[in-house]
């Protein structure tokens, strides 16, 4: 895709904060802002102006100009042209070994934990803003359920929850609790989308839930905006998963889990069958 260097750079804060950031920084940068450019760009090919939303329609339309599907988790296909050779796991694997070897950058989910801990958020909470997206590497569409399945076995059931339903609660907007729907989902779903039964069944629910606030605060610390300036490391998280996340002695995947066949899945994408 071509890259409007200007708005690339002003996205970034200017050439100043620019020249600031490491190659690997820049590279990150530039692949996350073709992601949120993506649609948008092969609107403005097919004769859209470029700030007007995609109707669900056109989105539609633009499934036969694909050689993937969008759902297709982000180890399985490159927008940097051809996918790379993956470095092997330890034999006992870590979810810090996970972050470090398949989910890495991981900028988004470890952004949106870094807010969650600035801003005083229950270790739960913060644990399932961590997770909450990392199994997007694996698959796309009901990531809230997908990715609640595959912490499930190990982790707090408040956290498993949030992480369930942060999906939903992300297309129903809170002001009081300071979450707007997003601009990014009129690109991505289509300016006239309606969430599936599904979606709307589980809002209902949550609404009288005990448990709401959970993933309604996954949704507030959500960020989608890439801060050039931040530093962001799993470090500070350390004791947070020490303290909540049931690591296996056999290492995930290895441990006879209802989702150990996820882990392997991530582990090896590359297997044949
Ligand atoms: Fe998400
Ligand atoms: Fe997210």
């Amino acid at each position: 895709m071509e890259v409007d260097r200007r708005a690339f750079i002003a996205s970034l804060g200017g050439t100043a904060a620019v020249s600031l950031m490491g190659s690997e920084a820049k590279a990150d940068a530039l692949e996350h802002w073709m992601e949120e450019h993506l649609d948008e760009q092969v609107a403005a090919t097919q004769g859209t102006a470029p700030q007007k939303f995609p109707t669900v329609a056109e989105l539609e339309a633009q499934i036969e100009t694909r050689n993937f599907r969008r759902g297709t988790g982000g180890l399985f296909a490159s927008n940097r042209g051809n996918v790379t050779k993956l470095p092997p796991m330890p034999k006992n694997p870590t979810i810090q070994d996970f972050f470090r070897l398949r989910f890495a950058p991981a900028n988004h989910v470890l952004q949106s934990a870094t807010r969650a801990l600035k801003t005083g958020m229950s270790e739960e909470v913060i644990l399932a803003c961590l997770l909450h997206d990392c199994v997007l590497n694996l698959i796309k569409p009901d990531h809230g359920w997908w990715g609640a399945q595959l912490f499930e076995p190990y982790i707090p059931e408040k956290s498993a929850f949030a992480i369930r339903y942060h999906q939903t609660l992300r297309f129903y907007a809170d002001s009081d609790a300071g979450y707007e729907y997003p601009d990014q989902y009129y690109r991505i779903f289509g300016e006239d989308y309606k969430p599936p039964a599904h979606i709307e069944a589980a809002y209902k629910m949550l609404r009288n839930h005990k448990w709401y606030m959970e993933p309604r605060l996954v949704t507030v610390n959500d960020l989608y905006a890439f801060d050039p300036k931040a530093v962001v490391s799993i470090d500070p998280f350390q004791d947070i998963i020490g303290r909540h996340f049931k690591s296996p002695k056999e290492g995930l995947g290895n441990d006879n889990s209802p989702s150990a066949h996820m882990w392997r899945t991530i582990a090896n994408p590359d297997q044949p069958l």
